[in-house]
């Protein structure tokens, strides 16, 4: 009623005015305060210092690509890893690596965290009684090209593991380390999503829907525990020249999993979500916030129709 009252005072032309006026400062302040954050993040590197939280970090996927270079780039900076992937042998020579380029402890624990639930017991066996500064939920299952989802091929399957891989880790993984970060009052919780969380994308449904889970979660956690001391962090990758994204030359807007890791452990303690690396927090800015979801997801709907096109003509060329 108040604000009827104070219309018929104020012309239209006037209110529409000052309403423009309040929504224009409103965003420009939302916008100049999330480029402080990202200047500080990106540009001036103040983010908190990880290694002072614990003596270990705990990766998991740490054999190639982003997982990889988080156990490097946490080892580089003095911490002790434990190393957690499938293959007993790459992990052997991963941890035998950064033991001797970086002098630090290493451990490793070999499971496939698509099988879920049975595989932590193991993993809580060994990690008992570690100080575990550092939790990198990293490990991660994408589809082996577009598709849509009738047609993923073994789909039940890939149901079951994608959610084991993508989901249940983060949850079991969490349950295991929170409780003595939480007894400490000091942890960090990184958590590996992907820009494909930023909308919904199709040809990749199951694949973007987990990777919301896992923003979701991040986020909501952090709001319960950073009162505790606990920092919990989204990352939301685009493109990250690796295995899994195929692609092996690294450019400025596809990085290599080392420049996009070091730059995305500068935004720890600064943002709770992040893009991690500049030029994709520009590509997210534009994609999330500037762009209407529907177009962005018809402009992704175009793109993966022709990658797929583009895997199925190999397949069939390979005889598959
Ligand atoms: N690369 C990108 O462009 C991109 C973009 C956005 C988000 N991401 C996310 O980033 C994360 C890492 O991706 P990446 O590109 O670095 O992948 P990657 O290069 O393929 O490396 C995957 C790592 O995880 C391990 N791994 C795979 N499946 C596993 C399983 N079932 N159980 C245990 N370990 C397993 C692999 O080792 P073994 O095979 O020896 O087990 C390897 O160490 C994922 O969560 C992904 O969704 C990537």
């Amino acid at each position: 009623m108040g604000s009827m009252m104070k219309l018929d005072f104020l012309p239209a032309s006037e209110f529409f005015y000052w309403l423009g006026l309040a929504a224009a400062g409103w965003i420009s302040l939302k916008a100049a305060c999330q480029l402080v954050n990202a200047a500080r993040a990106f540009l001036f590197s103040t983010g908190v210092k990880v290694e002072s939280f614990g003596r270990w970090a705990v990766v998991t996927g740490a054999t190639d690509g982003i997982g990889k270079a988080y156990a490097k780039e946490l080892a580089k900076r003095g911490m002790s890893i434990v190393l957690i992937s499938r293959n007993e042998e790459k992990l052997d020579k991963v941890a035998k690596e950064i033991k001797e380029q970086f002098g630090v402890e290493t451990k490793i624990i070999a499971v496939d965290f698509g099988e879920g639930p049975p595989i932590y017991v193991v993993i809580e066996s060994v990690l008992a009684g570690l100080e575990i500064g550092v939790l990198v939920n990293n490990v991660g299952l994408s589809y082996e090209y577009p598709e849509y989802f009738l047609d993923v091929p073994d789909l039940d399957n890939v149901i079951t593991k994608m959610i084991n891989i993508n989901v249940m880790s983060i949850c079991k993984m969490t349950r295991i380390v929170l409780p003595s970060m939480v007894q400490r009052s000091k942890g960090i919780i990184l958590n590996v999503s992907s820009a494909s969380a930023l909308y919904p994308v199709p040809l990749l449904t199951l694949y973007s829907a987990t990777k919301t889970f896992v923003d979701f979660f991040s986020r909501a956690l952090h709001a319960e525990y950073n009162y505790k001391g606990i920092i919990v962090q989204s990352i939301l990758p685009f493109y990250v020249a690796t295995k899994m994204s195929k692609l092996r030359t690294p450019t400025m807007q596809k990085p290599s999993a080392e420049t996009y890791v070091k730059a995305a452990l500068n935004t720890v303690g600064l943002q709770v979500q992040t893009n991690g690396y500049l030029p994709h927090a520009i590509m997210g800015w534009i994609t999330a916030s500037l762009l209407p979801v529907s177009l962005v997801m018809k402009q992704a709907m175009k793109m993966n129709q022709g990658i797929r096109a583009r895997s199925l003509k190999k397949l069939k060329e390979k005889g598959d």
